[in-house]
C-alpha cells in the first residue's frame, strides 16, 4: 500500500523535535550538529532569536493578505534587497523553483517586448540544479530529472559547466539568456572561477543575453559575500534566491535590473502566497541580521579557521577524503567512500552532513556556527572518517 506520505524521498530514519542555533534534538533526546542547515535554509541556525520575535509578532496581527492589496512587510524586505544589491526590483515566490519559473518567463517576455521574440532559448549547464518545476527540470536537463515527465519545456541547451568555448560556439540567434549558478550546490560544490564570471557577463553584453544567476544556494550570505557573484566584481541581470532569506519560512525572490524586468507588466505574473506578511516578516530580520555590521566578515572568519581544520582532516583520512571545496560555509568534502555512506555514519557521531552529486559530502553550516562548535563538527567529522576506516 502506498505510503499516505507521497513516497518520492529516501528518509533517514530521524525524528527530530526542537532546534537550537546550530543543534537538533531528536526526539530520544540525542543532540546532533547540524551542518546542513536544511540544505543551506537555516543560514541564522534553528530559532534564531530575532526571527522568532519578527514571526511572532506578525503572526498575533496579520497572517495573510492577497497580493491585491499593498503588503508593507514585502515592500520592506523589497527595499532592503534593492538597497544592497544590484537589483532594482523585486518578486517574491515560496520557493527557488518558483523563482525559476519566473527567472524563465521574465528573460523570455523581455526579448518578446523588445521585439525579438525568437530569443527564447536558454543556455544552461550539466550538473545544474534549478527546482523541481517544469523550468527547473527543463533548465537542469539531467536525465533523473526529466525521464518520465516529457514533454519537456522546450528552449533550453546544456552545456558543460563553464565550458567558456563552448558556450561562445553555443550562442546563436534564438539565446536569449544564460542561466548558472556561481557555485553548484546539489552538483557537488563545484565553484565557477571568478575569471569564467566575469568573462561571462562581457560576453552576454557583446552577444545581448541576459545573464541570470541561480544563488538559491550560495546566496545570502553563504560564501561570506551577501552574494556569490560580488567576489567577481559584476552583477547579472536577474537572480534566482531561496532557501536562506526565510531562514526557514518557506520564501524565495527574483531580483532584476529595471531593464530586464521591464516586460514584466500588470497581470503578467502572480502568486496567492509569494511575497506574504509572515514570510516578509521574517525575510526582513533575516536581511537585519546578515547586513548587520560585521556579520558577513565573521562568516568569512569562522569559514577560514573551518577551512583549515577540514585540510587538516583531509590530510589525515587519505582513505576517506580526496580534496575539500567551496567558497566560506558552503564546503564539499570529496570523498573515496559512497557520500551516502559517510553521511550515514555521520548520524552515528551525532552530526548532520548533506550528500552532493560528484562524489561529494556538503557542509552547510548555519552562519552563525561559533568556534567551539567548529572544533566540535571537525571532531565529529574525524570520528565519523575513523569509524568509516575501523569498518573497511
Ligand atoms: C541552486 C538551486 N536552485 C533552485 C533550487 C530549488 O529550490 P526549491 O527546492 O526551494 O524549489 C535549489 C534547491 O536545492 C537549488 O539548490
Amino acid at each position: 500500500m502506498i505510503p499516505s506520505v507521497l513516497p518520492t524521498y529516501s528518509r533517514a530514519p530521524l525524528h527530530f523535535v526542537k532546534g537550537e542555533g546550530c543543534w537538533l534534538i531528536e526526539e530520544d533526546g540525542r543532540r546532533f550538529l547540524d551542518l546542513g542547515s536544511g540544505i543551506a535554509v537555516n543560514a541564522l541556525g534553528h530559532a534564531h532569536p530575532a526571527l522568532v520575535a519578527a514571526l511572532t509578532e506578525q503572526a498575533q496581527n496579520l497572517w495573510h493578505v492577497s497580493n491585491l492589496y499593498e503588503i508593507p512587510q514585502q515592500q520592506a524586505l523589497a527595499d532592503k534587497l534593492v538597497g544592497a544589491t544590484f537589483a532594482d526590483t523585486v518578486f517574491f515566490t515560496n520557493s527557488g523553483t518558483e523563482a525559476c519559473e519566473l527567472a524563465v518567463k521574465m528573460a523570455r517576455k523581455y526579448w518578446y517586448e523588445k521585439g525579438q521574440p525568437e530569443k527564447t532559448d536558454i543556455i544552461a549547464f550539466t550538473g545544474s540544479f534549478h527546482g523541481r518545476s517544469s523550468a527547473g527540470i527543463a533548465a537542469a536537463g539531467s536525465e533523473k530529472m526529466v525521464k518520465g515527465f516529457g514533454p519537456i519545456l522546450p528552449g533550453f541547451k546544456h552545456l558543460p559547466f563553464g565550458d567558456m568555448d563552448a558556450i561562445e560556439a553555443a550562442i546563436d540567434e534564438h539565446t536569449g539568456a544564460i542561466l548558472i549558478e556561481p557555485i553548484q550546490g546539489e552538483g557537488g560544490i563545484r565553484p565557477l572561477p571568478d575569471d569564467h564570471l566575469k568573462a561571462l557577463r562581457k560576453l552576454c553584453d557583446d552577444k545581448h543575453i541576459l545573464l541570470i544567476l541561480d544563488e538559491v544556494q550560495c546566496g545570502m550570505g553563504r560564501t561570506g559575500r551577501l552574494f556569490a557573484h560580488e567576489f567577481a566584481g559584476i552583477a547579472p541581470d536577474i537572480m534566482m534566491v531561496a532557501k536562506g532569506i526565510g531562514g526557514g519560512f518557506p520564501l524565495g525572490a527574483v531580483l532584476a535590473t529595471e531593464e530586464a524586468a521591464s516586460g514584466m507588466t500588470v497581470g503578467t505574473h502572480g502568486s496567492t502566497y509569494g511575497g506574504n506578511p509572515l514570510g516578509c516578516a521574517v525575510g526582513g530580520a533575516v536581511m537585519d541580521v546578515l547586513t548587520g555590521e560585521g556579520f558577513l566578515e565573521e562568516v568569512s572568519r569562522k569559514a577560514g579557521a573551518l577551512r583549515q581544520k577540514l585540510e587538516g582532516l583531509v590530510a589525515a583520512h587519505p582513505d576517506i577524503f580526496e580534496e575539500v571545496r567551496g567558497t566560506g560555509l558552503m564546503i564539499g568534502l570529496k570523498t573515496k567512500v559512497a557520500p551516502a555512506d559517510f553521511v550515514k555514519a555521520g548520524y552515528a557521531q551525532l552530526v548532520i552532513t548533506v550528500p552532493a552529486a560528484d562524489n561529494v559530502v556538503r557542509l552547510l553550516p548555519p552562519l552563525t556556527i561559533t568556534e567551539e562548535e567548529i572544533a566540535e563538527a571537525v571532531a565529529r567529522l574525524d570520528a565519523t572518517a575513523a569509524a568509516l576506516e575501523a569498518a573497511a
